[in-house]
């Protein structure tokens, strides 16, 4: 048996993990590895586009108050205000440090780092749009993860590319490790430590329209899961309002930040209508709402499910030097050119608000007393600190990422010099050996391929539980989950060899899949209101008085049950969100 011992184990190589791996080799006597199902610099961090949001004020006069304030707002009052406060704030700081580390931002004539409008943005507490957007042209997230990349190389953090994290290791509660499986060989390694950071990103794979790449199946979450931690908030999960029309890649923000204009089958400028004051630059939940409402009252293009982009009149030269990766994207995709085209667009899964729950260190919460899990943290996309509550702005994950890694990477330094590595009591391999096997020799047994019950997931979770939702469908689909969680244990793989197996890993990831989807339904059940991204048709409006709080998902016996704890509020009271 392959066993691994470090101080600090990192699983997961994207912007959290590769900050929190940079932070923690700060201390030359505490040991680091990261261990990730990807080589790093193919991380999902890499397709973040529009920029970090920090209110630097290098264009017009920003603050970090006026960035809390529009985080609250735009998180429909959901968000935890402690955490948002650290969010904003460090944002700043953690700008200058990438900067001072390399990153290639792009920059103002006078050499400053440049900034742009982003949706929910605001001045003056709601005033109207402001540049906060730091961005390196349309490849920010391709950026940072280069240069954190180089920085933890530089600092010899250790890296096990390509190896599949699989399960954690619990002892007396706490967590130990983490048993994985080296992807070339299928090898199971033990990687025993004191401290485990999951960074392992989201799961928008469970929807059939999504940003995200196919990586993205919420593998921390759902190892989570099955130990017995709960999954906060898992009802609220974003979708941008412009992905490409049926393939869903990912067309930034940052194209309307810099003027894009969105149209209906009228050729009118629509969201004027919903949203006067920030118009194309509202909130995502909205906007996504807001071409849901334009195609299903018929203005959608050609009769179609999608509306318009049109760029045209930004000129080439803000198209070449500040879209040029998304324009290439429609350029290759779609056969269009934007500087003479719209482009057709419609909303795409894009990212999870919620998470394994987490306090300001990124310790590891199990109930609604916030206990802490001792030796687990969690960061990025993976966790719910919550700083998002029920609707991301556009450039926070970026910025939730670096602020949380950064700070789960100084927390377990502090806990790896405090604490001795607990013994491994049995034989932490064996379960995981176990499902494996199955896989293989059940190949010729199962009815079903994995690949055909994952779109079918896939395509029920868009049409039952997507951008709008109501009590009968979610229903529908709650009963689906239990069938298709039937059926997954008739399914098939067809390669039975050790070598580079992707069939089995991709077998292990629609499990992940069917039980974050359950979780995700169950508490969008339970959910009476409308919030953030968590748009009931039955019931349209918010409700502070009974709903003002976060949902906890725990896994018991297959099914999922339900708890509650309060919202932390320090600074702004909820209120109705206009813009
Ligand atoms: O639109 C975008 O560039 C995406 C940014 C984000 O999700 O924050």
């Amino acid at each position: 048996m392959s066993t691994h011992r470090y101080d600090i184990i990192i699983v997961g190589a994207g912007g959290a993990g590769l900050f929190a791996a940079l932070a923690a080799s700060q201390d030359p006597n505490v040991s680091v590895a990261v261990v990730s199902k990807l080589y790093p610099t193919r991380s999902h961090t890499g397709a973040a586009q529009g920029g970090i949001g920090a209110a630097l004020g290098n264009l017009e006069e920003d603050s970090w108050e006026w960035h809390m304030f529009d985080t609250v707002k735009g998180a429909d009052y959901l968000a935890d205000q402690d955490a948002v406060e650290i969010l904003c704030r460090e944002a700043v700081d953690i700008v200058y440090e990438l900067e001072h580390m390399g990153l290639p931002f792009s920059r103002t004539e006078d050499g400053k780092i440049a900034q742009r409008p982003f949706g929910g943005h605001t001045k003056n507490f709601g005033e109207g749009p402001v540049k906060r957007s730091c961005y390196a042209a349309d490849r920010t997230g391709h950026m940072i993860l280069q240069t954190l990349y180089q920085q933890c190389i530089k600092n010899n953090v250790v890296f096990y590319d390509e190896y599949h994290v699989l399960d954690l290791i619990i002892e007396k509660e706490q967590c130990v490790g983490v048993v994985a499986a080296e992807i070339e060989t299928s090898e199971l390694a033990t990687f025993h430590a004191k401290a485990v950071l999951l960074a392992t990103g989201g799961n928008g794979r469970m929807f059939s329209i999504t940003s995200n790449a196919h990586a993205l199946t919420g593998d921390g979450m759902s190892m989570a899961l099955r130990n017995g931690i709960p999954l906060q908030d898992m009802e609220f999960f974003q979708f941008h309002p412009t992905g490409i029309y049926k393939m869903g890649i990912l067309l930034s923000e940052a194209a309307r930040g810099e003027g894009g204009i969105l149209r209906n089958n009228l050729g009118e400028r629509f969201m004027e209508r919903y949203t006067p004051t920030l118009k194309d630059l509202a909130p995502r939940d909205m906007v996504s709402r807001f071409i849901h409402k334009e195609v299903t009252e018929g203005r959608g293009i050609d009769g179609k499910d999608y509306v318009h982009l049109e760029l045209m009149h930004l000129g080439k030269k803000v198209i070449d030097e500040k879209l040029p990766d998304i324009t290439e994207f429609v350029r290759v995709y779609m056969g269009i050119d934007p500087l003479k085209d719209p482009i057709p667009v419609q909303p795409t899964a894009h990212y999870a608000m919620g998470g394994v729950p987490t306090n300001v260190n990124s310790e590891v919460v199990v109930d609604e007393h916030n206990k802490v899990m001792p030796g687990l943290y969690a960061a990025g996309e993976t966790a719910c600190v919550s700083v998002h509550g029920a609707n991301r702005l556009g450039t926070n994950s970026l910025v939730d990422i670096l602020v949380f890694g950064r700070r789960a990477g100084r927390s377990m330094i502090e806990y790896a010099k405090n604490h001795s590595h607990v013994p491994i009591s049995s034989d932490p391999q064996e379960k995981i050996k176990e499902e494996m096997n199955l896989w293989r020799k059940g190949s010729s047994k199962g009815s079903l391929k994995v690949g055909a019950l994952r779109e079918e997931l896939q395509k029920k979770m868009m049409r039952k539980a997507s951008v709008f939702r109501v009590e009968n469908q979610l229903q529908e689909m709650e009963a689906e989950i239990e069938v298709l969680k039937e059926k997954y244990k008739d399914c098939y793989i067809d390669d039975t060899s050790k070598n580079f197996n992707t069939d089995l890993f991709e077998a292990m990831e629609l499990g992940n899949l069917l039980d974050l989807s359950q979780a995700l339904v169950t508490a969008a059940i339970a959910r009476k209101e409308s919030r953030g991204a968590h748009s009931r048709e039955d019931y349209p409006d918010r409700d502070d008085k009974n709903w003002l709080k976060h949902s906890l998902a725990y896994q018991k016996n297959g099914k999922i049950e339900l708890k509650t704890k309060p919202v932390i509020i320090t600074k702004f009271q909820p209120k109705e969100r206009k813009y």
